[in-house]
């Protein structure tokens, strides 16, 4: 399959997304460039592109045979996928069922605390800022989003959170936090988007506790591409 790169719409820090001959579709490239902090760290994880999109296909079409409507329509080869074109909501919407990373240090928490209650965050996604938390009144009061686009997202996100834990849970994994976006489709419909992969998840070995996500590329641990293809052998044939 040839992306031409006239057809390149946008390039984020890990995809690019290419305009399709229907204007309602794009198609969504998986590299394998990582950044963390902003990109303030650089690097390349071999295969990573390769092995989000397969991730992100298996628990989207989890979700989605779940009642959880996705941006996915097709794969069509081993980093891209056929998608619905939307427009991203500039949220970054942040779910924790264990203490851990940024909320964990804002609150002067050790990293592991089990939570009384899942804690959803809202980002607004802004480059330049590194993507401030915001709270509802920022959002609706900036017209990031409205009352109702805030109660919706929170309920896609309360459910996905219960699939995935779930989910997770059964190939011996945590969930332990995770940030997902979500766009309005054609219709005005909210949909999940983006992707949901180690790049995006807290993932820990249920027993070890060993970290299986991208928090082994920004903290140096080591063995990233094992962590990702790990996670991958565990959920393969899950759905
Ligand atoms: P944080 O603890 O650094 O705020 O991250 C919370 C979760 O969100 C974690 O699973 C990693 C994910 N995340 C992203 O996917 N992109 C980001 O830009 C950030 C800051 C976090
Ligand atoms: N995705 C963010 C960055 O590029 C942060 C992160 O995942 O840690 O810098």
């Amino acid at each position: 399959m040839i992306l031409a790169e006239e057809n390149m719409i946008y390039e984020g820090k890990a995809k690019k997304v290419y305009q399709t001959e229907n204007p309602n579709e794009v198609i969504i490239y998986y590299k394998d460039d990582a950044t963390a902090f902003n990109s303030l760290k650089k690097g390349t994880i071999v295969n990573k592109g390769i092995l989000n999109k397969e991730i992100t296909t298996i628990i989207y079409e989890y979700l989605n045979t779940n009642g959880v409507q996705t941006h996915l329509l097709e794969n069509l080869s081993d980093r891209a996928q056929r998608c619905k074109k939307v427009d991203i909501v500039p949220l970054e919407v942040i779910i924790r069922n264990i203490l851990a990373g940024s909320t964990a240090k804002l609150l002067g928490i050790e990293e592991g605390l089990e939570l009384n209650q899942a804690i959803f965050e809202i980002c607004y996604k802004k480059d330049e800022l590194a993507d401030p938390m915001i709270n509802d009144y920022h959002a609706m009061a900036l017209g990031l989003a409205t009352r109702e686009d805030l109660d919706n997202i929170y309920a896609q996100a309360k459910k996905i959170n219960e699939l995935l834990q779930e989910f997770f849970l059964k190939a011996g994994i945590i969930l332990v936090d995770f940030k997902i976006e979500f766009g309005k489709d054609q219709n005005g419909n909210i949909i999940l988007a983006d992707e949901i992969s180690p790049d995006c998840c807290r993932l820990w070995d249920k027993d070890t506790k060993k970290k299986l996500d991208k928090d082994r590329f920004r903290r140096d641990l080591g063995d990233i591409e094992d962590a990702y293809q790990e996670v991958l052998r565990r959920i393969k044939g899950m759905v």
